[in-house]
């Protein structure tokens, strides 16, 4: 069974519910890792797998995630994490007061171990920053993300209805795409 290794039980939920609707049961590792400050997402997953191999035993599956806003060339993109702390979702529409441009693409990189191997997986959304806070689902930046083709907040929506469209469903589709090659359809 794969272990999703995260403190964020929004991002278990998400990913939980998407596999278990293809028959695949994951478990939850609810601890840390090390999460080194590089400039790509995927720098991050692999530093923290170097050190969680020796840790966890068996299959897992670690989630990192950043939003890249257009107007701020891509900040705070793998810097996600910690401008949430510095300065939340209100640091981020002040950043943007009087931005005509707002689009922002929220992307997640996967890292599986799968029978001691490493395997990268990707997703992304695109959409824009809302002008105010708005819902009351989801986690982080969720109240000012709107994907495109919707008029609400990821927050503004149940987690099935984020599934449809986030990040982190786009690299559930690549990871699945991995784990049932070869198999049929579930
Ligand atoms: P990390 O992947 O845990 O490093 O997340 C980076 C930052 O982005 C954290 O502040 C998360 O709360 C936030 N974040 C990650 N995924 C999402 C998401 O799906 N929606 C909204 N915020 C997210």
């Amino acid at each position: 069974m794969i272990q999703f290794v995260t403190t964020n039980e929004g991002k278990f939920k998400e990913v939980f519910d998407r596999l278990l609707g293809r028959g695949i049961r994951i478990e939850h590792l609810d601890r840390s890792y090390p999460e080194i400050q590089a400039d790509s997402l995927e720098k991050i997953v692999r530093f923290g797998a170097t050190v969680l191999d020796d840790e966890v035993r068996g299959d897992y599956l670690i989630d990192d995630s950043g939003l890249f806003v257009d107007a701020l060339n891509g900040f705070p993109g793998p810097y996600s994490a910690y401008a949430y702390k510095r300065i939340g979702s209100k640091g981020i529409l002040r950043l943007l007061e009087g931005a005509r441009v707002r689009a922002a693409t929220f992307e997640t990189v996967f890292l599986l171990r799968k029978g001691g191997e490493h395997h990268a997986f990707r997703g992304e959304c695109r959409g824009t920053i809302a002008d105010a806070e708005r819902g009351k689902g989801g986690f982080g930046y969720d109240p000012i993300f709107i994907p495109e083709g919707e008029a609400r907040t990821f927050a503004e929506m149940s987690l099935k209805e984020k599934n449809l469209y986030s990040h982190r469903s786009r690299a559930v589709d690549a990871l699945l795409e991995f784990l049932t090659r070869g198999r049929p359809e579930a």
